[in-house]
């Protein structure tokens, strides 16, 4: 089969298109044909092998081990065969959810990162969910305790986690506030935000308006700045930190240590994959709750060219690989 593959840790040019093993399922695995998996943030930190903390986690210290040679982690396809322990899916059934390996045009998947694909979604719209949705759901509901009612700011309202924070934030019933660049206000408006302020104009933590809740994708203000725009009971959620040009783990070690220390709830968290969760954001699509922005696909084979477009960190909403139909 063939497979986006890199044997070294470095820019976008080490991403290559070859021709692997299809991989063989074990007794809870599914088979999937892949017909379309999206580009997330982390695929771009496990390329390049930063933050160094990656690669004493198990994916190689020099060079990522032959285990992790494909990246990926969202996909939607087929199932095509399925292990002798999974009874929820059938071949031809319709999926989407969260593996490893997903750039490639087949993927072994454990049955609980898989959930069906509503009928009413295209496999792209469906790859571009799991990771960056799931994010935006266990930060918001999870981490960020949401009510309907509550004020919530989103900071990077625009990319993929964003696009995702502002629509789930009001299907959950909070009034939403976005932040993002000139460029992009009609397209956060558009998806539901109740109210967007531009970056370049204006600087949220500066303008005295107070927010229950605030998910900081961009990560480009210090908490202390933060925190002014918290109300006395606000919670402030350290998602990323695409503002920021050294993509340190230090203010996420930072916020562990300190964070139960602070007047306000100050949380960081790394999104888990979850069937529970991946089965509400398909309820979410379902009922066109969420509806994924997507800025651009782009054919498996130039998966290092889609890479160079999503380092940039100004995508608008979600970059997608597609795998052509067998
Ligand atoms: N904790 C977790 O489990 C988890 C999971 C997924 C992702 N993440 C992290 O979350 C972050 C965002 O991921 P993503 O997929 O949403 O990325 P993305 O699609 O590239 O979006 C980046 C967002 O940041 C904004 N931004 C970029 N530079 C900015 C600046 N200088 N000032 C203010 N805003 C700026 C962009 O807005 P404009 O384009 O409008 O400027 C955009 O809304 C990344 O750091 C990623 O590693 C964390």
């Amino acid at each position: 089969m063939k497979a986006i593959v890199r044997y070294k840790y470095g820019g976008p040019d080490v991403l290559q298109l070859r021709e692997i093993e299809k991989p063989v399922i074990k007794d809870d695995q599914v088979l999937v044909r892949v017909r379309a998996a999206s580009i997330n943030l982390g695929d771009w930190h496990f390329m390049r092998g930063r933050p160094y903390i990656i690669r004493m986690m198990g994916y190689g210290l020099l060079k990522p081990k032959l285990k992790s040679s494909v990246p990926g982690g969202d996909l939607a396809g087929r199932v095509e065969a399925v292990g002798k322990n999974v009874t929820e899916f059938h071949p031809g059934d319709e999926v989407f959810g969260m593996s490893i390996r997903t750039f490639a045009e087949y993927v072994a998947v454990k049955d609980v990162g898989l959930v069906p694909k509503p009928a009413n979604v295209t496999f792209e719209q469906a790859a571009a969910v799991p990771v960056a949705a799931i994010t935006a759901l266990q930060g918001l509901r999870d981490k960020g305790e949401i009510r309907p009612g509550r004020e919530v700011l989103i900071n990077g309202a625009s990319g993929g986690v964003g696009t995702f924070g502002v629509q789930i934030a009001k299907a959950l019933g909070a009034h939403v506030t976005g932040v993002c660049r000139t460029r992009n206000l009609d397209m956060v408006r558009s998806i539901g935000a109740d109210k967007v302020i531009d970056y370049t104009q204006e600087d949220f933590t500066a303008s005295g308006h107070r927010y229950d809740l605030i998910l900081d994708v961009a990560g480009n203000h210090p908490w202390s700045e933060c925190r002014r725009a918290l109300t006395r009971d606000g919670i402030l959620v350290l998602t990323g930190q695409s503002g920021r040009k050294e993509h340190s783990v230090l203010p996420f070690i930072k916020v562990a240590v300190v964070g139960p220390f602070l007047r306000h709830r100050v949380r960081t968290f790394i999104a888990k994959r979850d069937k529970k969760d991946l089965n509400i954001l398909r309820e979410f699509l379902e009922t066109g709750k969420i509806r994924p922005v997507i800025d651009g696909t782009y054919p498996l084979g130039e998966a290092a060219e889609a890479m160079r477009y999503v380092q940039e960190e100004h995508a608008r909403g979600k970059v997608v690989l597609t795998v052509a139909r067998a």
